[in-house]
Formats: structure tokens, sequence, C-alpha cells
């Protein structure tokens, strides 16, 4: 349950005429509940609401229908974004989202709700600072990497899927006295990793966020080795700027005979239902994305800071990086053996 602000919604000319929502860039389980949120709650405050089809892609061409509440029925529960969506470089360019405004208001839409990551943040943030389009951003990407809410939607359903599945190697592992390197998502941050490196006991994680040090890495394997300890393990490693940095890792492994096997969960860490979790936080940023359009904001992205619903300007958001707990990972080295 997170708390939501009391917003002074009083000023009939705060209240949007339509809204259009979409998805961008890559989906997460619970943009259905968030989009979900959005349309129930407008037309709750009897505002039109609109459902933009692929993301920017969509915007740009006017690829929208107007929703009623049974267009977002039996949705909650299900993964990706029944709206689809799309990484738009062709947004880049503000002749575009000029386009874009100019469809906007040809349908009579004057506010937009963006769910996605950072770059469809700064999407939002542009379109709004050139054009006369009100913008509220969601924070959904299963990486967590973003500045202004303590968890985004998505992250809670992809560390659970993540765990699962190393759980399952676990037996394997166990079973063949095999050390496993299991890579994970989360570009460039080690949110993921580091909760799932946690929740599965694993015995090393590795992140962006710390210098790879293979030297010591492979004196610790080779060591426990010598000591007897069971050579059965799991390190799980952030991927970093791009897949596939663990078969790297594993090939210097292996000139010390560590003879890892190497499993990248990619996509599968993306799909499925969302949690119970995933599903309520979605739930109360989409309808309080619609509070805060009501009561005049612009330009903010809304997310939660100490269970509380708290909005952050856009700029804010694009210029600031969110930083890993370090407490969370020093803890998490302390639970290695
Ligand atoms: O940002 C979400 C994310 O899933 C990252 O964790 C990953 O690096 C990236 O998207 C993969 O993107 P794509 O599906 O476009 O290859």
């Amino acid at each position: 349950m997170y708390i939501t602000p009391t917003l002074n919604d009083s000023e009939p000319t705060s209240k949007p005429r339509a809204i259009a929502v979409l998805t961008s860039g890559g989906d997460c389980p619970g943009m259905n509940p968030a989009i979900r949120g959005v349309v129930r709650a407008a037309l709750h405050k009897g505002i039109k609401v609109f459902g933009v089809q692929r993301g920017y892609s969509g915007l740009i061409i006017g690829d929208m229908q107007e929703m009623d509440s049974s267009s977002v029925s039996n949705i909650v529960q299900r993964g990706g974004t029944f709206l689809k969506s799309d990484r738009c470089p062709a947004f880049k360019d503000p002749a575009v989202r000029y386009q874009a405004a100019e469809v906007l208001k040809e349908k009579g839409i004057d506010a937009v709700v963006v769910i996605g990551g950072d770059g469809s943040l700064t999407g939002a943030h542009l379109l709004t600072s050139e054009n006369d389009i009100r913008v509220i951003g969601l924070p959904g990407t299963i990486d967590n990497d973003i500045y202004g809410t303590d968890l985004t939607i998505g992250f809670d359903t992809a560390v659970n899927t993540a765990v699962e599945a190393i759980d399952r190697i676990r037996d394997t592992a166990l079973s063949h006295e095999s050390l496993f390197l299991v890579e994970v998502m989360g570009r460039n941050s080690g949110f993921i990793a580091t909760h799932v490196g946690i929740a599965c006991g694993a015995e090393m994680i590795i992140i962006p966020e710390y210098e790879l040090q293979i030297d010591a890495i492979c004196f610790q394997l080779v060591n426990n080795r010598l000591q007897g300890k069971s050579s059965s393990g799991i390190i799980v490693v952030a991927e970093g700027p791009k897949p596939g940095v663990t078969t790297n890792i594993a090939k210097q492994l292996n000139q010390q005979e560590l003879d890892p096997k190497v499993c990248i969960l990619g996509h599968i860490q993306r799909g499925g239902s969302p949690s119970g979790h995933d599903r309520v936080l979605a739930s109360c940023l989409g309808t309080s994305a619609v509070d805060y359009l009501c009561a005049g904001y612009n330009d903010v992205m809304i997310g939660v800071q100490n269970g509380k619903i708290k909005e952050t300007p856009l700029h804010q958001i694009i210029e600031n990086n969110k930083q890993l707990d370090n407490q969370l990972f020093e803890r998490a080295l302390m639970l290695h053996k």
C-alpha cells in the first residue's frame, strides 16, 4: 500500500480535456495494470482517454483508439503491454515531436501519460518542453535504474522470475557439483543482480558498479577447490552495457580450469504475469498520474519514495543516475561463504 498525496484539483482549467496513454521502450510486467489505472481513473473523473499503439511510433502517426472501461478488462494479470511497445529513435528529432503534438491537438488530446524507462521519459520531457502538451511519466522498466523512485514497475516481477530460474539451476549445480555463471538483465546497473544474488544465495555477485577483479575471483574459486570445498556454486553476473559479458568471464575462469557453465537468462526476465506487488504499484501510479494531471502538474514523473507516491521533475530524472545502495551490496558480500 502506498500513501497517496491529497492534491488540489478544484481548478477546472487544470483538468485535461483528453488523455493519451502509451508504453515505450523495453516492456515490463506491470505495464498493463498501469494502463488500466490511467484509463479507469480518467473515466472516473469524466475525462476521455486514448490508448496509443506501439509507443511514440504510434503517437507520430495517430495510431490510437478511445478506450472505455471494458477496454482494460482482464489485463491486470497479463505480462507485457497490450498497447505494444517500441524503441523509437525517430522521436529524437524535434520535427517528429512537433508532428506528434499536432496529431494530439487534432484529436483534442492535451495530456499524455508515458510509461517507460529513461529514454522514454526523456522523450516525454522534450515533447512538453517544445509543445503545448502536458506529460506525466511513470517509471516502467525491470532495471529499477530510474532516479526519483525507490522502485520501478516490473522490477519485483523480474527479480522473482530470475530467482525462480536460478533455484532450478541450483539443483543441477548441486547434483553435478558444477559452477554456474548466470547472467541477469539490468543494462549498466546492478539492481537486479544484487537483489537476485541475495535472494538466491549466490556465492558471488558481479555488477558494473564495482570493478571486475577477475584475478581475485579466480584466486578465491581455486582456493575453495584446494580446500576441498564444494565446487558447486552460482555466480550472478549483471549484463553491463551489453549482453554476453559472462561468456568472456567464463573464458577467463576456464584458463584456471574452473570450467563454469554459462546461463544467460535474457528476455525470460521481461515476460510473465506481474507480481502482486507490481500490480499494486502500477495501479497506484497509473491512477495517481490522472490525479496529478487534474491538479495541474506537468513534466513530472510519479514514483514512490519511502512508501509515499511522490512527483519529481522529469529534467531531474534525466540528469541524475540512481545509485545502487552500497550497503545492500556490502550486505550481499557478507552473505557469501
Ligand atoms: O531496459 C530493460 C532491458 O530489459 C535491459 O535490462 C536490457 O539490457 C534491455 O532492455 C534489452 O533490450 P532489448 O530487448 O531491446 O534488446
